[in-house]
């Protein structure tokens, strides 16, 4: 019996580090799927093939008792160790287990390591007939990717859980939001440091002048919960004016760029009703929120600064069985 599940990437809207701090962000979901195959087998360990490791010719075999190695840098690979380990504890299960990934190589910082958590998850408690509900699932899958990365809000586990564009709170059940489009371009400006490294800096920031940090933090959950009800409302102009405010105060944490603030910039000034970086900022992804009728020449003022637009489906469905 092999069982296949797949889950999208995302697309962080607004709320980026304040997120961290439990304030609210906005999150949409996009169609780079990562599809995760599991298939019981007779061995005593786990054989794992992603696209990264046949583009190097190669796969895994990890026999059980080596399964808390923590060497394997391989892309993702930790990602479906921490969720196949989480699992075979919490329902005391040692059954060899053929893993097989497929998807996008370069998902551009858009939650590829999340959405193969969420799907590894999922196809496991189908496998093995486990009942489950949004709940467990985010639980264990978030449990999984903080073994890995230490820290993070869970709002990419929640993405890749409900798809849809959510409004997330942690220890808040998401909020889906009655929306099925945004008038979006995003650029993509580069490979940037880790997500963790800029979560810490901006917390070493927080610890010298928590005064300041935390009164930017709120004004940025502020505009998150105005830009909820304006996404509601299908309000773009006031969606925009909110993204150059919510850019500031990310430039203010120090996590802008050069080579994101040119498309941004490039962006507005041609016409977007506004402009943002998305996610840890660093590199990575830019949004800016226009009228259909200056996409094409907002999308070329992205381009001409070096950065790439992106075609992806927004609001995509979140994880699920695939046939
Ligand atoms: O870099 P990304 O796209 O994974 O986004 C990180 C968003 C943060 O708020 C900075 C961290 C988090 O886990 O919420």
């Amino acid at each position: 019996l092999k069982v296949i599940a797949s889950a999208p990437g995302k697309l962080m809207l607004f709320g980026e580090h304040a997120v961290v701090h439990k304030h609210p962000c906005l999150v949409t979901a996009v169609d780079l799927r990562v599809q995760v195959s599991l298939e019981k087998t007779n061995d005593q360990s786990l054989l794992i093939n992603t696209p990264h490791l046949n583009a190097e010719g190669r796969s895994i075999s990890i026999p059980f008792d080596e399964l808390f190695n923590d060497d394997l840098n391989t892309p993702n690979v930790k990602f479906i160790l921490a969720s196949i380990k989480n699992a075979f504890s919490k329902f005391n299960i040692r059954q060899g287990i053929r893993i097989r990934t497929s998807g996008p190589v370069n998902s551009y910082g858009l939650g590829s390591s999340s959405a193969v958590t969420v799907a590894t998850i999922f196809a496991f408690l189908t496998l093995f007939d486990i009942p489950f509900n949004n709940k467990l699932l985010f639980d264990l899958s978030y449990a999984s990717v903080l073994d890995v990365q230490k820290l993070g809000s869970g709002f990419d586990v929640a993405s890749a859980i409900y798809g849809n564009t959510i409004f997330f709170q942690t220890k808040q059940d998401p909020e889906v939001l009655k929306t099925d489009y945004l008038p979006l371009v995003i650029g993509y400006s580069g490979a940037k440091v880790s997500t963790i490294d800029l979560v810490q800096e901006v917390e070493q920031k927080r610890n010298e002048i928590p005064e300041i940090i935390d009164l930017i933090y709120e004004t940025i959950g502020k505009i998150t919960k105005r830009a909820r009800t304006a996404i509601l409302n299908n309000d773009w102009k006031t969606i925009g004016k909110l993204a150059n405010i919510n850019q500031g105060l990310l430039d203010s944490l120090g996590v802008n760029t050069p080579r994101l603030n040119e498309p941004i910039l490039a962006a507005r000034s041609s016409g977007a009703f506004g402009a943002k970086l998305s996610g840890a900022g660093g590199g990575d992804c830019m949004f800016a929120i226009i009228d259909e009728n200056s996409r094409s020449q907002i999308e070329e003022a992205i381009e001409v600064t070096g950065a790439k637009v992106l075609h992806l489906g927004l609001n995509a469905e979140g994880v699920r069985l695939e046939k």
